[in-house]
Formats: C-alpha cells, structure tokens, sequence
C-alpha cells in the first residue's frame, strides 16, 4: 500500500469510492469517462447503495480504463465498521494494481484502507506451493498522508497472525522463544528466555505442572521495552502461550483438539504488539510475559486432584487438567507484578469455550477491575475496528473456587465458567490494576466482516494504541 500524488503507471483497476447519489467522482477521468459513466448510471439504476459496485471500461488517451465504483450508501449511515465492511468485501479475492481514489473527504481514509488491505494480503501459505494472489494497492491523494504507523501496524498484525497458524510441530514452547528472541532484535527490545529450571526455581509450579509432560518443556518469555526512562511507570501485558493443547489427562475430544495450536494467540498476540511499539518508538514502558508450554500427556502428566503450589504461594487443587491456561496465567501474573513491578496488567488468552458460547466470535469479552482501563481500552480497540464487551466479575464467582483440600481450586461450576476463570486470574494481579481480554472465540475466524479465514491478530493493533494512549 502508497499513497500518491501522481498517477506514473496503468493499474489493472481503478477503484472510486462513492457515497449513495454522489454525482461528481473523480478529477482524473476524461470526458468520454465521464459521460460513459453518466449513462452507465442512468440505464443501470445504480446510486452507489452500501456495497453495490458498478464497473466500466473506456478509453483514455488511447489506454483502456477498467474502472469500478463502489458505493458506501448514505454518508451519514457510513460509520468506520462499514467502511471497513464494504471495502473488505470488494477486495476479497481480487489481485493485482489496483489504484483507489474518492472526491470524498470522509472516504479519503488511508489509514482504514491500508488496514484492510493488511487483512486481505495476510495469507498463510508457507506450506503450499501454489500462494495465493495478493492486492498492490495505491492510494491517490492530492495531499500527503502518511501511513507509516498503519504500516507497522499491519507489519505486527502479519507477525502475530503467521504465528497463530504456524502448527505446533513447528512452534513449541523454544523454538517459539527462538522466534522472539530475533524478533526482539529485528523490532527493538530486549528478550529475556527463562527455561525450566528457572522457572522451577522461582516457585512457578502451576507453569511448569501444565507444561512437564511435553518434550519441549515450560518457557517463560520475558520481553522489555523502555522507551522512557524518566518514568516509573510500567505497563504489563502478559499472553497465554500454550503452544498446543490436548486438554492433558482430561483429554479433548479429537474434533475440539483441531484448532488447539492457536491456543498461543494471547501470547502471539503480545508479541505482536511488542514488535509495533517497539517499530513505533513509542515513548512508554511495556513489558510483556508469556508463559509458553504444551499441555501434553505422559506418564508425567499433572492429574486431576493434585495440588500445586503457585509462585504467590497459594495452593491449588487441580480439578480439571483440561482448565491449563488460568494456571500457566497465574503464575506469569505474579512474576510479572513482583518481580517486573508493573503498575498495571492486561491479560489475553484463548481461555474458556464459556466465552465463545456467551459472546460468539466476533467480539471479545473484557473484564477489568478498573472502569477508566475498561473505557480506554474499549475506545483503543473500536478504532481498528476490534469489538468487545464488558463481562462482570461479582463476588459469587469467587465463592466457587473454595477448596475443601487447598487454598483453592482453579475452576467453578459449568455456568458462567469465563468468568470464574477471570475470577481466578483476578486474585494473582493482587490489587494491581488487571484487566482479562478471553479470545477463544476472536482468535480464529471463519470469516466476518473484515476479518479473513483463520487467525485473526485481534488486539495487537488495540493494545498497541492503548499503551500509547494511556
Ligand atoms: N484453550 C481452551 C479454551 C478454548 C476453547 C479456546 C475453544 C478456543 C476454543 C481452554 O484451555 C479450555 O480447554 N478450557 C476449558 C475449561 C473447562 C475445562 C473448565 C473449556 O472451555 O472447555
Ligand atoms: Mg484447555
Ligand atoms: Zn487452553
């Protein structure tokens, strides 16, 4: 994606956007153009309604223009999702150059554009031989934009995305620290790679059980940025890396294990955003955790009714091995705001099938222990088009996690289950302001309205936007 000033090549489409009953398109078609189009309308009935798309073909000094208008409806009915909406519908499955332009002001959204372009481009085809086609889009503007930071931000997106769909074959608790440890040195931060032992020896039992049966054992992935050093104040992000999950002894059924190497996306997605405010420059304090493992089983396994001791020093009965994730959080949540002294946190994991049935897949449920964290990150998010929702976290929930044999157990009753594990999360942060964003159902997609099939890299451009705000 550019922007440009001056039209040097022929493109295989011209695209113009238009607002419902817009007359007046573009200062850059001829006068033969121009009537074409007039008369195009008028046989065709087309009024630019949201989506509808009208293509013609004329000559201009002697080269045939290809050109398609496409119609975003009323302009006081075209909200920023819609735009996303209409253009990311138009350029499913297209290829080649393709030059956009609108008289438009409201319509004259690079930034919007370069991000769905972003969306549309992403492909995950390593492994296949024929790779899928991808848009060249330009961008004409008779005034400079610039898109850097949405260049990055697409960059970052990509970066968290490849690693989402990577299978766990290849990514596993190291090679995926390997991963960020040159990504630390490609974007601009510093890694830190605790293995096994450390982690054992800092007292974090809940990680290393829900990891020890794999080969590829427990990591904690340490990763820091400083981009003002005259402040105290640190920002904490910490993402669910479980580079696979079986569910453990609690074995998933094969058709619920299918996705489970996305199950690192809180993880990927950290990382992601890492990389964007590092690129950026951002003038703030970020460091982000993930506790990387795999919940496989051995003869090893952690069981259900074992009891761990967490790095906090409560004990956990473990009910259900398939429940992993709150565990590996837990602990990287005291490690992150003991040991790094983070002023705030904000988790992301693939956490519980409760949300996805409660909120579906589109929209993230967020739960916060701060309302002014909730409102920022709310209007962080909806910028780039990324929805969620508020989730409560009444006292009741916590009720459900008495133990009769520990300090407590990880998981309530079936009801409700996302937010008794947001519950369980919630003691960990131990007052720090901490607030839970469950992915399982966002990560992944089968597509909606601008996001393709697969992994998704919702947040990272949210989160990134909420660090530089805050
Ligand atoms: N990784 C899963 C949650 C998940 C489910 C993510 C579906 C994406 C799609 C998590 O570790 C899990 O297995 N949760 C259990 C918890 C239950 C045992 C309390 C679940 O949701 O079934
Ligand atoms: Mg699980
Ligand atoms: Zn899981």
């Amino acid at each position: 994606m550019r922007v440009i000033n001056k039209i040097e090549k022929a493109y295989d489409r011209n695209l113009i956007l238009i607002f419902e009953g817009d007359k007046e398109f573009c200062e850059y078609i001829s006068e033969d153009g121009k009537k074409l189009i007039a008369t195009m309308i008028e046989k065709e009935e087309f009024t630019g309604k949201k989506g509808e798309t009208l293509s013609v073909n004329f000559l201009q000094n002697g080269k045939l223009i290809s050109m398609d208008i496409l119609g975003f409806g009323k302009k006081e009915e075209c909200s920023e999702n819609i735009f996303r909406e209409v253009l990311f519908k138009y350029l499913s499955g297209k290829s080649g150059a393709i030059l956009i332009s609108s008289n438009r002001e409201e319509l004259n959204r690079a930034d919007l554009i370069c991000e769905i372009v972003g969306n549309i481009n992403y492909s995950f085809d390593e492994f296949k031989e024929k790779k899928s086609n991808k848009v060249d889009v330009e961008f004409f503007s008779s005034e400079a934009i610039d898109i850097t930071e949405s260049l990055i931000l697409n960059e970052a997106t990509d970066i968290t995305r490849n690693l989402v769909d990577l299978p766990a074959n290849i990514i596993n608790p190291i090679t995926l620290s390997e991963r960020v440890i040159e990504l630390g040195k490609e974007f601009g931060f510093e890694v830190e790679i605790f293995d096994d032992e450390k982690i054992q020896k800092l007292g974090m039992n809940l990680l290393y059980s829900v990891g020890k049966a794999s080969v590829t054992k427990p990591r904690l992935i340490v990763m820091r940025y400083f981009g003002d050093r005259e402040s105290e104040d640190i920002m904490g992000l910490v993402g669910k890396g479980l580079t696979y999950d079986t569910g453990g002894l609690c074995i998933k059924p094969a058709d619920s294990m299918m996705n489970m190497k996305d199950d690192m996306t809180g993880g990927a997605t950290v990382i992601g955003t890492m990389c964007a405010i590092a690129k950026n420059a951002l003038k703030k304090n970020v460091v982000a955790v993930v506790p990387a493992c795999e919940n496989a089983i051995n003869g090893n396994s952690y069981r259900p009714g074992d009891i761990i001791q967490s790095m906090n020093g409560k004990y956990v009965e473990i009910i259900n091995t398939d429940a992993e994730g709150r565990l590996a959080l837990a602990d990287a949540i005291t490690y992150i705001v003991r040991d790094e002294k983070v002023s705030e946190i904000i988790d992301v994991a693939t956490l519980t099938g409760a949300m996805m049935v409660a909120l579906g897949t589109f929209i993230t449920g967020v739960f916060s222990n701060r309302d002014e964290v909730y409102s920022l990150l709310e209007k962080s998010c909806n910028k780039y088009g990324e929805r969620v929702w508020r989730m409560p976290l009444n006292e009741e929930f916590a009720e459900e996690l008495k133990s009769e044999v520990a300090d407590l157990k990880h998981m309530g009753n079936r009801w409700g289950g996302a937010i008794s594990a947001a519950k369980f999360l919630e003691i960990f942060a131990e007052g720090t302001p901490w607030t839970h964003m469950d992915i399982a159902g966002t990560a992944y997609n089968n597509s909606t309205k601008w996001y393709k099939k697969g992994a998704s890299g919702v947040h990272v451009k949210g989160l990134y936007e909420y660090c530089k705000n805050r």
